[in-house]
């Protein structure tokens, strides 16, 4: 069996497209080899691919340091192939066959299925092939089926980005919004759901702004919006938790508040990413809302989910943002109560419009910024972690707890994790005590006669 190695930088699109790397060169029989595993040795691999992230400049470069890196395993075996995908390989394309010459292939997050074939005609060629093309969705029809992994699993339901934000390159590295067809995302959870999953998240730049024609649509404006494609998600036999990431709070539509009344599937969680708590930020942002209707938003879906936990993106330090801006986001984060974030100072990113303001805040401002940040969510964390002491909760187990491998983990409906002694089934959904609350877990108590079992400190 040969051997793949991928690095993932960046976030859970980008894993869920290592997966599906790991999964098109599991399948292929290429010319000199038979199909691939996958090993976290970059030294025993015949591929290495690094699926790569632009968000943030520090993600851009780290990416050609640690291509460096194996440019000593390329010249010690002239056979092993390094590939470059993601986001960096969209924007830089063939520029990173000139800074690194000894890269082979270098495809797009919409071409990755492509990679057999890339990796053959780079044998068989002797040159560095470059595909960065946005063919539609044709991607999801040369993937092979999904296989579980437990009792969760991610579904793309849709690629690309068209909001434009003026900080970010995801539109110009992943191209526009395109839905992945209605049936065959159904058809995609209900193959999981008979593999023993439980639980899925839908994935995407937008998930609300899903829009595809329903299978049985009479003219082409009938189409299913995210509500609707909710809906037939949560009446597949063993489907008991939906989640998803990421949504836009401009697409946050009635209808999809409306479903959180409907659809008990759905979790009372829910990433909203809001960036700043400022309306002029926002606005420079270029993300179509203001705070208020922000918050309305939180509001409503409060009204029918009064638990529901909330976290969301934050980028702290955007072009011309004053001291009177950040308090304003400071005030966002009390006034929801965020319970966690992906917060980042910002990165001017090239070829997005925010990347020619003028950007005068010194960084030791924008990194206590940051700090403040991420110490105010923390402390939410904290507090909301410890009033779910003593409360009974509906875990998913999910299989060894990471710190200690003689314990369990499970997560709760708002995304907790809990650890607990016992065994238990994983995919069992088990209402059980929390009996206290550590910094990122909680501890829970197994119902019935395990519970007299003693419980680790
Ligand atoms: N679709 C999501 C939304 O509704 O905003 C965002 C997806 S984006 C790939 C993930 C996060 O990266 C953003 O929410 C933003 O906080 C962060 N991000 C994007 N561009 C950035 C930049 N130039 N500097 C810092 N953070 C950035
Ligand atoms: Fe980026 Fe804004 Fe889309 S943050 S991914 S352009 S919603």
């Amino acid at each position: 069996m040969k051997k793949l190695y991928i690095k993932t930088f960046g976030c859970q699109m980008n894993e869920y497209d290592s997966d599906k790397m790991a999964d098109v060169l599991g399948q292929s029989s290429l010319e000199h080899g038979d199909a691939m595993v996958r090993t976290d040795r970059p030294e025993d691999a015949d591929v290495i691919l690094f699926n790569t992230c632009s968000v943030r400049e520090k993600a851009q470069e780290k990416v050609f340091s640690d291509l460096g890196r194996v440019k000593a395993l390329k010249l010690a075996r002239p056979d092993l192939v390094i590939g470059v995908g993601g986001c960096v390989a969209s924007q830089e394309g063939a520029a990173i066959t000139k800074r690194a010459p000894y890269v082979d292939v270098v495809f797009g997050p919409q071409t990755l299925h492509r990679l057999p074939a890339l990796i053959e005609a780079r044998r068989a060629s002797g040159r560095p092939q470059v595909d960065i093309r946005f063919p539609e969705i044709e991607k999801f029809d040369h993937l092979p089926p999904a296989i579980a992994d437990g009792a969760t699993a991610f579904v793309s339901i849709m690629e690309g980005c068209s909001k434009y934000c003026s900080f970010c390159v995801v539109p110009y590295t992943r191209g526009e919004e395109v839905s992945r067809g209605f049936d065959d995302v159904l058809v995609e959870i209900a193959g999981l759901a008979a593999q023993g999953v439980r639980e899925v998240t839908l994935l995407g730049q937008n998930v609300n702004a899903y829009s595809a024609p329903m299978p049985d649509a009479v003219d082409s404006a009938d189409c299913a919006d995210f509500a609707t494609l909710l809906e037939y998600v949560a009446e597949l036999p063993g489907i008991e938790r939906i989640r998803y990431t990421t949504s836009h709070p401009k697409e946050f539509t009635q209808r999809l508040i409306d479903a959180y009344a409907r659809i008990p599937e759905l979790v009372s969680h829910l990433h909203l990413p809001v960036q700043s708590g400022s309306d002029r930020v926002l606005m420079a942002m270029k993300r179509g809302y203001s705070v208020l209707e922000y918050k309305s938003i939180v509001r409503r879906l409060r009204r029918v989910r009064p638990d529901l936990s909330l976290s969301t993106d934050l980028i702290v330090g955007f072009p011309g943002e004053t001291d009177a801006d950040f308090e304003a986001t400071m005030k966002l984060i009390d006034d929801v109560g965020f319970d966690a974030s992906f917060s980042f100072v910002y990165s001017a990113r090239p070829g997005t419009p925010a990347a020619s303001l003028p950007d005068e805040l010194d960084a030791a401002t924008k990194l206590a910024r940051l700090k403040r940040v991420q110490q105010a969510i923390d402390a939410n964390e904290q507090r909301i972690g410890q009033a779910m002491v003593g409360t009974r909760q509906r875990v998913l187990v999910e299989g060894a707890a990471r710190r200690d491998a003689r314990e369990m983990m499970g997560r709760t409906d708002n995304n907790r994790v809990v650890n607990f002694a016992g065994a238990a089934e994983v995919g069992a959904l088990i209402d059980m005590d929390i009996v206290s609350a550590n910094t990122h877990s909680l501890r829970g108590v197994l119902p019935g006669p395990v519970r007299a079992l003693p419980v680790a400190a």
